[in-house]
């Protein structure tokens, strides 16, 4: 079911999530991730967060809760019960997990690897019941959290599933930093059976989680339902962002985005629940930089733009005129930021890069020359900086994840799709509070 396109254009005014509302994080909240923005809004209002882990890996590989010094810092409710998704090193009934698989394969020998079907299938199984043990164990702790009184919003965090095994990430990085002999087409990468078992991981990661997380948390929904308040389950997706190029606001995406399956998974997901009379939406959200996506190099471009939607839609507001003049004294003296934006505008109009940027065809692999052109504008805007371009980013980020979370609390309470878009013309205007 392909979803429908729908991007919010306004900020909804709902006070329906509030003081003494419960926000539940279902993943963990890392340090400049999108979820950031969400708590910050939830903490505005008075709901409480309650928080969770992934968990650690042992060296023997064995999952585990956080240790009392790596829970000191994290504020309660805290469920110390590790959420970890995925199978890669579950092992089979062989003692092989699907990382192990890989342990002795040699780079130069990565296309002719032929998976153990078998076996990786038995892991598959056995990582969904780890799941969804921990799960149920979870929403068990999760109850004791939940005031009589309290609507219950859940926050789908996760992605990700990348396997563990040594040669993978390098196979990944050549697909999106690789130029010249370096460059891997996605395309060849995503057709081996590498690239077979590195998308059954995201799946399970990014998409399969949102399900189950819905599945077994219905017992728990109808007990708060019938009890006359709300529930609903918000999560992220990525699915492109409109961004302003010249006076238009234009659609576009950046290739190769590889997770861009399973998000198409974790829409339908959405869309299925939403039928059933659950209130759901994945939001697809735009680029910015966070511990996930900051080895993308490349997914940063599309961020500038917001530096031009702010000025059309809040040129005239305080606020945003002073994020301008902040992000100007971040580039070099003989620079400015409208040579910056200009620079982005004509490299999102480049036909190279227009011809990756076809919705109906997304997620679109990469080609060499689109790869070239993307990182070596990523690399032309970074000189654009006066010292860490991190920073610059950074900043933008901030203003796209806070929005977020603004757009996704006030919406999910009589949310407009099950499927929706934030772009930049709405970030801009929430931002300058328009
Ligand atoms: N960064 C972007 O440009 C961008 C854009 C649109 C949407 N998103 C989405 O936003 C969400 C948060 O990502 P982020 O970029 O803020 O990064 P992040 O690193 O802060 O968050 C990633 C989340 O995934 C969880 N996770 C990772 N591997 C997992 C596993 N094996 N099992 C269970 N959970 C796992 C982490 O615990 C964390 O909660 C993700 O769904 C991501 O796809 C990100």
């Amino acid at each position: 079911m392909a979803a429908h396109y729908h991007a919010l254009r306004h900020l909804k005014k709902n006070t329906t999530y509030k003081a003494g509302d419960v926000l539940v994080l279902f993943g963990e909240l890392f340090h400049r991730g999108y979820a950031n923005g969400l708590v910050e809004e939830a903490e505005k209002r008075g709901m409480t967060i309650v928080r969770t882990t992934v968990g650690r890996r042992e060296k023997d590989n064995s999952l585990r809760p956080l240790t009392a010094e790596e829970t000191s810092n994290i504020p309660g409710p805290f469920i110390n019960i590790p959420l970890e998704a995925g199978f890669d090193l579950e092992p089979a009934d062989n003692g092989l997990s699907p990382v192990d698989q890989l342990k002795d394969l040699k780079l130069s020998d990565w296309e002719s690897f032929k998976l153990d079907r078998e076996s990786l299938h038995q892991s598959l199984k056995k990582g969904q019941t780890r799941f969804r043990k921990n799960v149920q164990l979870y929403l068990k702790e999760l109850e004791t959290h939940i005031p009589e009184n309290a609507n219950v919003l859940f926050a789908h965090l996760m992605a990700g599933g990348v396997p563990r095994a040594k040669i993978v990430l390098p196979l990944i990085n050549r697909t999106v930093k690789g130029i010249g002999d370096r460059y891997l087409p996605s395309k060849k990468l995503w057709e081996s059976e590498i690239g077979e078992l590195v998308s059954a991981s995201f799946s399970e990661v990014t998409a399969a989680t949102f399900d189950v997380l819905v599945q077994e948390s219905t017992t728990l929904r109808e007990k708060i339902q019938n009890r006359g308040q709300k529930v609903g389950y918000t999560a992220y997706g990525y699915h492109g962002t409109e961004v302003l190029m010249g006076h238009n606001y234009v659609w576009q995406s950046y290739s190769p985005y590889i997770q861009g399956w399973a998000k198409l998974q974790l829409e339908n997901y959405s869309q299925v629940w939403n039928q059933r009379g659950v209130t759901c939406t994945v939001y697809n959200c735009p680029e910015i930089s966070t511990n996930s996506s900051s080895i993308f190099q490349g997914v940063e471009v599309s961020l500038y733009p917001l530096l031009t939607a702010l000025e059309k839609e809040a040129g005239q507001s305080q606020k945003s005129k002073a994020l301008l003049s902040k992000c100007q004294t971040l580039l070099k003296p003989e620079v400015n930021l409208s040579e910056m934006t200009q620079f982005t505008s004509q490299y999102l109009s480049n036909p190279i890069i227009r011809d990756h940027c076809i919705f109906e065809q997304w997620p679109q692999h990469s080609s060499r020359e689109q790869l070239e052109l993307m990182l070596k504008a990523s690399q032309h805007l970074y000189t654009f900086s006066n010292g860490d371009n991190d920073i610059l980013t950074a900043t933008l980020s901030e203003v796209v994840f806070s929005g977020c979370g603004k757009v996704m609390l006030n919406d999910i309470a009589h949310p407009e799709s099950p499927v929706s878009w934030i772009n930049h013309d709405i970030l801009a205007k929430v931002y300058a509070d328009l």
